[in-house]
């Protein structure tokens, strides 16, 4: 549209808006910007009448997302961010939160800029915001969808209730190195769980409605297949192929989407030779063409610019353009849209029509968060202090916690620990932690709130002597501290030994090529089980471990992870019986470095594993099975399985096959479960895992209690990409297995036909 032919609409607008700001001014402003002549209601007509009036550089301040001086991930940092805010060349804040503060940013955009568009503010709220939740892999452990949406649902209100209308999160990529320190953000190895806590975790954060002020957009990342990373090295190369692509990597997003979260984000990596920043294939034909995605793609952390490292850009103007074409709608941080994007328009090497498609989307999420309406619609100083922090909060952290934690080991019933009076050894570098219970990806938590795990078991044992002794530092060679601690140890009735690793040592660009507890914490722990006393070993870190030498010096394993805030509580809370621990592993645990790749869903090969059989797939000095497997964990109950029995062992396409099985708990003590099911397809145009999630439930089940369970299984469960690639579900026959992990042998048979 002609420049001229603009001018009465605006001046129509900024009488409306000047009214507005006189009648009401808290009230905001730009609801009215959207009322044109024609005064049509839909959402759709009001983006279009704003992108109407917006110069082309207005148009690509929308899709420019910078950093504050808050905090930030990466080195770059663009000093001059509040003129860009004040010249309408931003379209979106980071790394700003706090009512006071979003405020000022907020007010130069509605007040200084000629349309006076409200930004968004975005930040990583990963695993809670102010109250810190156990990191997302920890929690994906609990397999409790309800506690995972509701974590996520707290975040939100807390990081809402602070100015944020967004966050950068979930991480749904599928992750089975754990060599790569970003296992720690996701649900683990499996697909089919990975979607399911997808859509709990988008539910979570988005709410009901989007317009809600204490909703914020959630953000499905990184798209895609991050977690295939070469060597678990982080931003390394993937080479995969479309059938991994589609069946093991895609389907946590196109949960994400399918659950209605609001935006997506690129990956660093590259996808098969194309950087996912400005990867067509992804961005234009999976994302918007099969799956009719709306929302907005923004790109990570300076990615765009990365194109050039990648080799897939000459310069800048050539990296910018291939992303926007590619689909990449907003630039995070590179600010290299704002810088290119200008010229490229206007030399005609980019239309302006993908400009606006672009723009498009981005106000579309503007007017749905409510911010036209109220652009200061999260930003109340009373909510902030009444949402943050709470007791509720508090609580759920702590109860979501003791849920994430996995029983890796119990001898003797080592655990729980007695109440009556006794004396206890509490040694290691992380048992009186306070940081490194949040792990990684807690920027706005206050981690002198953190409740160490010496500080929990004081309030929880009262009748117990508890002696504390560090032992030695998380990473490194200094043993001076050993003779104090063993001495505590060996004045004690029992030991209990905090081990793991640093917040720094998972999360992003934290990659390790030796998983094994780092600095001397081995040694150490070596020697406290000399002392021949009972050894509980609680471990707090972000990633499996390779626990080969760990496992034999320790009566007990509880695997903690980053419990967050109230870590001490929740991990007290378990070592007393309070809770009785529930958890399953939703990554494998290899038994060293070398067996990597190691997930629970591999192929058979052609050549099994034999152990009398020289030839067969195997390593020489290791077995291919994992030291703990997926779905195992252990609890103070034990449980009995029985079944299953299948309805019907000839299922047509239409049919339900019902699997029913039962579960005592054969202990004294109350307890739950979370009872799986896996299937393998025997024979198919193309191989098949030997085993296959495709069902759980979790069970509290009374001490002595029998209970019966049934899942239901159609042929749309058995799909997978064919020879051709389609998907479809083949006839043929399927071995179902049940089980209290994916190692399971109760199994029976039926045929599709
Ligand atoms: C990470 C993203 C994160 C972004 C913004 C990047 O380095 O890869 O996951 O959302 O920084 O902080």
């Amino acid at each position: 549209m002609h420049r001229s032919a603009l001018i009465p609409t605006l001046a129509l607008i900024f009488c409306i808006h000047a009214a507005s700001i006189s009648q009401t001014s808290k009230k905001g402003i730009s609801p009215k910007l959207a009322v044109t002549s024609k005064g049509k209601g839909s959402l759709e007509f009001k983006v279009d009448s704003v992108l109407k009036l917006m110069t082309l550089e207005e148009k690509i301040g929308q899709l420019n997302l910078l950093t504050s001086d808050l905090d930030q991930t990466g080195a770059s940092m663009r000093p001059q961010y509040k003129e860009d805010i004040r010249k309408g060349k931003v379209g979106a804040i980071f790394n700003a939160y706090g009512v006071d503060y979003v405020r000022k940013l907020q007010k130069m955009a509605v007040e200084e800029t000629r349309l006076k568009i409200p930004l968004l503010f975005g930040y990583d709220v990963i695993h809670g915001h102010k109250t810190i939740f156990p990191n997302p892999l920890a929690e994906s452990c609990s397999w409790d969808l309800e506690a995972m949406e509701k974590s996520a649902r707290i975040a939100a209100i807390e990081a809402a209730s602070m100015g944020l209308d967004w966050t950068f999160a979930p991480m749904v990529d599928i992750a089975r190195d754990p060599r790569w320190g970003r296992v720690m953000e996701g649900a683990g190895e499996d697909t089919y769980l990975g979607c399911l806590i997808a859509k709990a975790r988008v539910t979570g954060f988005q709410g009901a409605k989007l317009s809600d002020p204490l909703s914020i957009m959630a953000c499905a990342k990184h798209y895609a297949a991050y977690g295939a990373a070469q060597g678990g090295r982080d931003y390394n190369t993937v080479d995969i192929s479309e059938r991994s692509l589609r069946e093991t990597y895609l389907p946590p997003f196109k949960a994400a989407a399918d659950a209605g979260v609001a935006t997506f984000m690129t990956s660093f990596n590259e996808l098969n030779g194309i950087p996912a920043t400005a990867n067509k294939y992804l961005l234009d034909q999976i994302l918007r063409k099969e799956w009719g995605y709306k929302g907005f793609v923004v790109t990570d952390y300076t990615a765009i610019m990365e194109l050039l490292f990648h080799g897939y850009a000459a310069d800048s103007v050539e990296a910018v353009k291939k992303s926007i074409l590619a689909g990449a709608d907003m630039d995070m941080q590179a600010s290299m849209y704002d810088q290119r994007l200008p010229a490229l328009v206007k030399k005609g090497a980019v239309p302006v029509s993908v400009i606006d498609e672009s723009v498009r989307r981005v106000l579309l999420k503007k007017f749905e968060l409510g911010l036209f309406a109220n652009p200061y619609v999260r930003m109340d100083a009373e909510r902030e202090k009444q949402n943050v922090f709470t007791t509720v909060n508090l609580t759920a952290s702590r109860e979501i916690a003791a849920k994430s934690m996995v029983l890796l080991k119990n001898d003797h019933n080592t655990l729980p620990l007695k109440l009556t009076a006794q004396k206890i050894a509490l040694v290691g570098p992380l048992a009186d932690a306070g940081r490194d219970m949040m792990g990684a990806w807690s920027a706005a938590g206050e981690w002198e709130k953190n409740v160490s795990l010496l500080k929990g078991m004081k309030g929880s044992f009262t009748s117990s002597q508890i002696e504390y002794k560090k032992g030695c530092e998380i990473n490194d060679t200094v043993r001076s501290g050993f003779a104090e601690a063993l001495t505590a140890c060996s004045n004690s009735d029992v030991v209990v030994c905090a081990l793991g690793e640093g917040a720094w040592q998972s999360g992003e660009a934290a990659s390790r090529s030796d998983i094994r507890l780092p600095g001397v914490q081995e040694a150490f722990l070596a020697e406290v089980k000399k002392l021949g006393k009972p050894v509980v070993v609680v471990l707090f870190n972000g990633r499996p471990l390779d626990l080969t030498d760990v496992l034999p010096n320790a009566d007990a394993i509880l695997e903690a992870w980053y419990p967050g805030t109230m870590a001490g509580w929740a991990v007290s809370d378990v070592l007393a019986g309070v809770v009785n621990p529930s958890g399953k592993l939703t990554i494998s645990f290899p038994r060293n470095v070398g067996q990597i790749p190691v997930y629970y869903n591999m192929k058979n090969t052609g050549r099994p594993f034999d152990a009398n059989n020289k030839y067969s797939s195997k390593y020489l000095d290791v077995r291919n099975d994992p030291l703990f497997t997926f779905g195992f964990g252990l609890s103070y109950s034990t449980f009995l399985y029985s079944g299953p029995k299948l309805s019907t062992k000839s299922l047509g396409y239409k049919d339900t096959l019902r699997v029913t099985f039962t579960v005592k708990n054969t202990s004294t003590r109350d307890g739950e479960e979370i009872a799986q099911m896996y299937v393998q397809d025997m024979a198919g145009s193309v191989t098949r895992p030997v085993n296959e999630l495709k069902g759980f439930q979790k069970v509290f089940i009374k001490a002595g209690e029998t209970k019966t369970l049934v899942f239901k299984l159609t042929a749309n469960d058995l799909r997978f990409y064919n020879e051709d690639m389609k998907f479809v579900a083949e006839k043929g026959l399927f071995t179902v297995k049940v089980g209290t992990c994916s190692d399971v042998t109760q199994s029976d048979e039926f045929e599709l036909r």
